[in-house]
Formats: C-alpha cells, structure tokens, sequence
C-alpha cells in the first residue's frame, strides 16, 4: 500500500499538515544523562500552559514516565527483518529501560514480528512497571508495505501471535493501528473487546485516527491511548490532541522528531538549542512533553547515543518565551 521505509498509512486527519523540509538536525547532547541514570521525576516549574507532570497514568491503573521509547526503529532496514547489528539493538532496548523508559511502542508489523521478538529477547522477565505497548491490524506483505486488515478473524489472531512472541499472558495496551476502510470500525473493536473480555488484554488505544472516529470507539469500549503524527512540524492531529487533553486519553506522538526525514532546525528551535547547549531534537521532545499533560512521547532510533540523548531530553526546561517562539511554529 505504502512505499515510504518509514511511513505507516497515513489518513486525513483534522488540521492542514505543514512540509517537513529537510533532514538536517543539530547535534549536542549537552544533557546526556550524569551520575544517576534514572532522569524522570525532575522539577516541575513552569507555567500553567506548559505541562510539567513526568507520568502520566493510562487506563487510571498504568503510570508510566511520560517519555517512552518507539521500538520501530530497531528492526532491519526500511523496517523488515532483523536489524544489521543484533546485539545493538539488544543493548539499546536493555539501555532505555535503564534509563528509566518503562513504556516501550512496537507492533506486530514491525520486521513483522522481529520487534517484539527483539524486546522479550532483551528485557524479559519484563521490570515490574514496564509497559509494552504492541498493536495489530496492518500487514507487511514485503518490505514498505503496509496493508490495513482489521478483520476480527486477523485481529484476534495477531493478538495471539503478539501473546506469544512478548511472552505474556496479557498485553497492557493493544491498539488498533489503523482504521481498515474495508471493515466497520465498531466490528474490529468489537473484537479488541471479546479478547480484553476473555483477559488477553488490559487497556485498548488506537492509532491514526479522527476525533470522529475516537467517539464512535468509545461506544464500543474504553479507549485509553491515541497514537497519531505529530511533531513540531506535522500538527494535523492538533484537534485529535485537544479532544485527548479533555478526555484525559493519552496521545503518542509518532515522528515526534520527524522520522527518517528528521525536522528543519527553523530559528525559535536553533535559538533555544544553543541557549540551552543542546540539539534540536531534545528541543523538539522537551517542545513536545511540556505541549500537554497527555502526551507521550515515543521517540525511535537504533543507537544507543541517540536514545540517551533523546532521553536526557525529559529533563530540559524550555523557558516560556522559547516555547511560545516554537509553538508559533505550527503552519
Ligand atoms: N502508529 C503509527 O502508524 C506509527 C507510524 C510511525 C511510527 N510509529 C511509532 O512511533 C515511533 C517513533 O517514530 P519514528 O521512530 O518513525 O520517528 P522519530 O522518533 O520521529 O524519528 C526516528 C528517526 O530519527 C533518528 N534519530 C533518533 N534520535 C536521534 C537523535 N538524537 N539525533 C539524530 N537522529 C535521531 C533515528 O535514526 P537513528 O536510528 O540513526 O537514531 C530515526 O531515523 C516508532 O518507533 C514507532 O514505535 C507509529
């Protein structure tokens, strides 16, 4: 269906979408993590428009440090297969879960199957608190392609597949990954329900989605998490985010630092950067944790210097003027 390595389906969403113009994004990793590796629960002034909560609770039953990890990016090349270096991507799961990230992202499409492979190879018996979060309805019939089938039949059976390669009984969050055109929504939730109901699944999210779409699934079951694009650049999801932000649903940015395109370093990001001594992509992530108190981050990447970098991001404090100044940005 889709040829781009990196892009998932996409589908009209709510607000108009700005270019991404380029790839270049600074370096400086002037918040790499210190003495202690654990860097969530730092301070938390700021202002009333600025989030500072470093958890977020799902369902009313999972807290999780608001900055996870997108584990995407540690398959194999335009996302199929096993990755170039596999102990690499085994140090960088084991590294992230180190650093305090206790809300992993990946999907049954993803290698397909070898991300969830790579993560109950790495970290199971999983940390007590550690969050998986898996998802089903789209295939990869080869290499960038990404086919919807929200069937209930597929449905209930990559789920099973999902239990068996993460080695677990239950899976905390399970979201749909798209909306399949070809199938009534209410009849792949539907599904997510018998299996949440037979107790294969905790809490239920899903991911590129209107807000129109969000109500009609609430109908069907509770729906605890949203996993659309947005970044500094991309917020065609802005509407879908508010309606998170009212209904206390959590929203997982993807591309939160603009996938493999990366995002244009503009001025407001350049400027808070190097006041800061640090790269524009922990700008982009701080931009990101302090927009709403519902969002969770998932930044991904296959090196274990960039997830520390990313990481040390949950630390940075964006002043209000720096954050109004790449607020603006939003086409
Ligand atoms: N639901 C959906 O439809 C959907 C779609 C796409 C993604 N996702 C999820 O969202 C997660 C995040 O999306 P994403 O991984 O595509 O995009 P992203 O997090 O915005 O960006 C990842 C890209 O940025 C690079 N990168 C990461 N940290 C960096 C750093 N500090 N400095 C420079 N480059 C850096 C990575 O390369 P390196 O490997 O070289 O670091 C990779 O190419 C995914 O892992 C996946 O779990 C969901």
């Amino acid at each position: 269906m889709m040829g781009d390595e990196s892009l998932e389906p996409k589908r009209a969403l709510d607000v108009t979408r700005r270019q991404f113009l380029g790839a270049a994004v600074a370096s400086g990793a002037a918040l790499l993590v210190g003495k202690s590796d654990v860097i969530f629960g730092a301070d938390s002034s700021t202002t009333s428009k600025m989030a500072s909560n470093p958890t977020f609770t799902l369902g009313g039953d999972l807290t999780v440090n608001r900055l996870g990890f997108g584990a995407m990016r540690i398959t194999g090349e335009r996302i199929w297969g096993w990755p170039p270096d596999r102990q690499n991507a085994l140090k960088v799961l084991r590294r992230a879960v180190e650093l305090g990230v206790n809300l992993i992202d990946t999907a049954d499409a993803y290698g397909p199957d070898t991300s969830e492979l790579l993560i109950a190879e790495a970290l199971y018996r999983y940390p007590k608190g550690l969050v998986v979060a898996t998802k089903g309805g789209l295939t990869r019939p080869g290499p960038g392609q990404w086919v919807p089938n929200c069937r209930p039949e597929h449905l209930k059976q990559a789920l099973e597949g999902s239990l068996k390669r993460l080695r677990l009984e239950r899976i905390d969050l399970y979201q749909l990954h798209t909306v399949d055109r070809k199938v009534p929504l209410e009849q792949s939730l539907g599904a997510l329900k018998e299996m949440q109901d037979a107790g294969k699944i905790r809490h239920v999210g899903l991911s590129n989605v209107s807000t129109d779409e969000i109500v009609r699934a609430r109908k069907v079951l509770p729906i605890v998490s949203v996993q659309n694009e947005y970044n500094i650049e991309d917020r065609k999801s802005e509407r879908v985010l508010v309606y998170c932000e009212k209904e206390n649903i959590g929203f997982l940015p993807w591309f939160p630092i603009g996938g493999g395109r990366g995002l244009k370093p503009e001025n407001p990001l350049n400027a808070a950067a190097k006041a800061h001594g640090v790269s524009v992509v922990q700008v982009a992530l701080a931009w990101l944790l302090e927009r709403s108190p519902v969002m969770l981050p998932i930044p991904g990447t296959s090196s274990v210097p960039h997830l520390e970098e990313n990481i040390a991001a949950a630390k940075l404090k964006l002043t209000p003027e720096e954050w109004k100044a790449i607020d603006a940005l939003a086409g």
